[in-house]
């Protein structure tokens, strides 16, 4: 496997390596868990070649936010890529990708205004960014992301028809524990009860979709199921609890058609998001 720190390596490695057939990029922060390992393979299936950032991007965290614990474990990811059958990874510094100060930024309109959006005033603005710069310096054919950061998939979807980029955006479903918390990075940051307590994310989506399987049809009902189920745990503080229309995040008035139902909450310094998407018959 190949570690590249810089832009030039990587370009010269993926040069070579497209004579092979089609590349494949995997974005990541790193510290890895099974979420992360399922892209890498998705990759693998469509493409000869799978290549994997990881980078901690500044321009997506918030000032109060984690960017400086984040957590990082590049000895760890490195193990893991290679096991997984990754063929090169791309691991520059910050000063890699900003030597300067950004200039000119990939804005994003009305996507980024609901869900994590409020709560995080340009962060969708960070992650497009440099993934429309992780997109150049690659070129991959095409790019995998996970379900689990549905409002960044999107965003990142549209990104790639409003600015032509030339590559395919696959989605992996959501990896979950066996008790139904999504993988997280961020999960590292829960002690033994919040751990417990988090499960009431995946809990609340799914007693929302049980209501609307049985027949309920109103927006507001099913956004109190979800805020209520956790307002009920103590250890929770909720961010939101939502449903919007997809692909791009409208609002919705009649349950019906492509939905997503999205909730987010703090426990302790960790703030977790998860989702699921659901197709109502009109
Ligand atoms: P990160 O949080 O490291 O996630 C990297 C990729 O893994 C994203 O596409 C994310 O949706 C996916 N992922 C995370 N947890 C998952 C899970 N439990 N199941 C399936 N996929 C999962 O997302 C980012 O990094 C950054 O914003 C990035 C796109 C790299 C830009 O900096």
């Amino acid at each position: 496997m190949e570690v590249c720190q810089t832009i030039a390596g990587i370009r010269e490695y993926v040069r070579r390596a497209r004579e092979r057939g089609a590349v494949g990029l995997v974005p990541t922060m790193g510290y890895f868990h099974e979420g992360h390992l399922t892209l890498m393979r998705e990759a693998a299936k469509v493409c000869p070649t799978v290549v994997v950032s990881i980078f901690v991007n500044p321009l997506q965290f918030g000032p109060t936010e984690d960017f400086r614990d984040y957590p990082r474990d590049s000895e760890r990811d490195l193990a893991l890529a290679r096991e997984t059958g990754v063929h090169a990874v791309f691991m520059p510094d910050t000063a890699e990708m900003y030597p300067l100060s950004p200039a000119l930024y990939v804005e994003v309109e009305r996507m980024d205004t609901v869900l994590c959006g409020r709560s995080r005033p340009g962060h969708f603005r960070g992650v497009a960014t440099v993934v429309a710069k992780l997109f150049n310096i690659v070129r991959p054919d095409s790019a995998v992301f996970g379900q689990k950061d549905a409002q960044q998939l999107q965003i990142i979807r549209r990104m790639v028809r409003d600015l032509n980029f030339d590559l395919e955006v696959r989605a992996v479903p959501t990896v979950r524990d066996s008790d139904g918390l999504a993988l997280s990075s961020r999960n590292i940051y829960l002690n033994a009860e919040q751990r417990v307590a988090a499960t009431v994310l995946f809990r609340s989506l799914e007693t929302a979709r049980r209501a609307i399987q049985s027949g309920e049809r109103s927006r507001p009902a099913i956004e109190k199921i979800m805020v209520e189920t956790i307002s009920a745990e103590p250890l929770a503080e909720l961010d939101y609890a939502s449903v919007y229309r997809l692909p791009d995040l409208e609002p919705v008035d009649s349950l019906d058609g492509e939905l997503i139902l999205a909730v987010a909450a703090r426990f302790g310094k960790a703030r977790l998001i998860d989702n699921i998407t659901m197709r109502i018959p009109g």
